[in-house]
């Protein structure tokens, strides 16, 4: 395989990152009760009202407005040539969006620039392990929480995965950018969009006929359906790099959790369900994420979709067996069974045998490398490839406001 088709198929493992914040319906899975406590959320209190029965009440009926009054084909023209955080809105926006916008695009009062400036030296240092921890760990994770796979599924952006993956990603490029939430950067103009793409979402999606007679708390994208989302992405990628031993000084550590925090204020979720430590966010991950997983006829397309990205690389020889074998590595027997995914002897065995020797030997834990120079480099490479990949700007995407769910 050339130097290009490696490159490309090492990135298929990137977009898959994606996946990780996208999302749906009814899930056939009860429903795990809501005892996590707000002391341990960024407020240090609140109501302790379940978040699966709130959703975004201000911005719901705003973007509901909107769309009812044939307003968001002119927004999202508008809305176009608003990318950077410190841009004044455009002219000409309604006066009730415009209103929410401008508050919607203010940082919590407990932002700590500190922490944000840390985040970017986190970032850039394990740039690397995060993109393949996006792709493979988060994304794939997406594939079996039901409510996202039903919710990409049936959604607009369901109909064309690629250009959803795109700008889906572009979150993930924006928060680990130099300056995301500096006034040059990205992340608050992605965030405030986005919260208006899912508020469109939840009150179109229960239109659509496949969620004819669901219950009203299956409204989709609750908070706490958010939440999940939230934990698929820095709660697993966080797992991951502790269980791989990866060395991380506690400033670092912290100052990630810290930029993903804000993230989720932005993107509409209250503060008092956003965890103020790692150990708070494992607590709500295991009550609310670990519970939900499941697989849906919906989840193991896309799945399938997902892993063969690789397909017009290679038509799949390759691609799709280290894939599956990723997939299997970053989250198991179990899940890779829900989604239909092949054991790969080789590559499963070369994984669980040289990938902890490998980050020992990264991170100068480890003299020597116990396995062949030239699979050290392949790890290598592919970390180095997925993480270009995913952590790369895909060129000017503009995330806009559903008006209709999937056509077909
Ligand atoms: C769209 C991120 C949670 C469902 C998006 C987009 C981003 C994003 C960046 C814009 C991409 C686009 O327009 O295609 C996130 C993040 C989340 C989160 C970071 C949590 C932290 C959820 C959840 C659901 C969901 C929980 C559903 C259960 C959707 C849907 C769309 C979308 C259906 C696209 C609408 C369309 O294309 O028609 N999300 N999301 N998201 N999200 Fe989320």
């Amino acid at each position: 395989m050339g130097e290009i088709d490696r490159r490309k198929m090492l990135a298929s493992g990137g977009a898959l990152a994606v996946l990780g914040a996208l999302g749906g319906a009814s899930s056939a899975h009860a429903r795990p009760a809501w005892t996590w406590s707000a002391s341990g959320s960024v407020a240090g209190a609140g109501a302790g009202v379940d978040p699966q029965l709130v959703w975004d009440e201000e911005a719901d009926s705003l973007v509901a407005s909107l769309l009812d009054r044939g307003a968001v084909p002119q927004v999202n023209e508008q809305l176009r040539t608003w990318t950077k955080n410190d841009q004044p809105l455009p002219e000409g926006l309604p006066a009730d969006l415009r209103d929410f916008m401008e508050r919607a695009r203010r940082l919590p009062a407990w932002t700590d620039r500190g922490k944000l400036a840390t985040a970017v030296e986190f970032n850039d240092k394990r740039g690397l392990y995060l993109g393949v921890l996006y792709g493979l760990a988060s994304g794939m994770m997406s594939t079996v929480i039901p409510k996202e796979a039903r919710a990409v599924y049936y959604s607009y952006g369901g109909a064309d995965m690629k250009d959803r993956i795109s700008k889906t990603a572009k979150l993930g490029y924006d928060i680990g950018s130099r300056n995301a939430y500096q006034p040059d950067g990205e992340m608050i103009v992605t965030c405030v969009k986005t919260r208006l793409v899912h508020a469109a979402v939840r009150h179109l999606l229960p239109q659509s006929p496949h969620w004819a007679g669901v219950a009203p708390e299956d409204v989709p994208i609750s908070q706490a359906d958010m939440m999940v989302t939230w934990h698929s992405l820095p709660t697993t990628v966080w797992q991951k790099l502790v269980a791989w031993q990866v060395p991380i000084p506690a400033a670092e550590s912290e100052a990630f959790l810290h930029s993903w925090q804000v993230g989720a204020h932005l993107l509409g979720i209250e503060d008092e369900y956003i965890p103020a430590t790692w150990e708070q966010a494992n607590a709500q991950a295991e009550q609310v994420l670990d519970p939900v997983l499941a697989p849906t006829p919906e989840g193991i397309d896309l799945a399938d979709v997902l892993l063969g990205l690789g397909e017009e690389i290679d038509g799949g020889i390759l691609t799709r067996p280290v894939l599956g074998s990723f997939t299997r590595f970053m989250l198991g027997d179990q899940i890779s069974e829900w989604l239909k995914i092949p054991r790969e002897p080789f590559w499963d065995w070369g994984l669980n045998t040289f990938w902890g020797p490998f980050v020992a030997v990264r991170e100068g834990v480890l003299d020597v490398f116990p396995g062949t120079g030239k699979l050290y480099w392949t790890f290598d490479e592919f970390l180095r490839q997925a993480a270009l990949l995913f952590l790369s700007e895909a060129g000017p995407i503009s995330i806009e406001i559903p008006t209709g769910n999937r056509p077909s």
